[in-house]
């Protein structure tokens, strides 16, 4: 079953810009955040029912410092200050993956910058709701 993919040029942003000067990203861009704590990308998604989903946040951060991230689920940090660690330039996109819990219906996935340095570039977020373990019926 696969993931539905949510850009973050698409979502909510807080001290951000959109941006496409950097090479690799989906759909028509990514988030630049500000260099400063705070600035924030918030995601609306939705989902089938409640439980367990992966969670994959595609970044690129073209420094040798990491930029961590707070990832918030409907209000709640659930990954304190995430490591999103150099990749070696600005060009080069990596995923990092958690489990998170959602709800049925409508959801807010919030990633805030925790240092002045801001967050890394984020190009979108994907999530698998379907749960459960393989073999399971859909
Ligand atoms: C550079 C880069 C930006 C990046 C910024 C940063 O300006 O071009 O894409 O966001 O550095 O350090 O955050």
């Amino acid at each position: 079953r696969a993931a539905t993919v949510h850009e973050a040029e698409s979502a909510t942003i807080s001290r951000g810009a959109v941006e496409s000067n950097h090479a690799g990203f989906t759909g028509g861009g990514f988030v630049n955040y500000e260099n400063v704590q705070g600035s924030y990308v918030q995601w609306s998604v939705n989902a089938p029912q409640a439980g367990p989903a992966a969670l994959t946040l595609r970044f690129a951060n073209g420094t040798t410092t990491d930029r961590p991230l707070d990832i918030m689920v409907n209000g709640a940090v659930v990954s304190a200050g995430r490591a999103f660690q150099g990749t070696g330039a600005w060009t080069t996109w990596r995923t990092t993956t958690l489990t998170v819990n959602l709800k049925a219906g409508a959801n807010t996935i919030r990633a805030t910058a925790t240092t002045s340095g801001g967050g890394p570039n984020v190009d979108h977020i994907s999530l698998d709701t379907s749960g459960g373990q393989a073999g399971d019926t859909p």
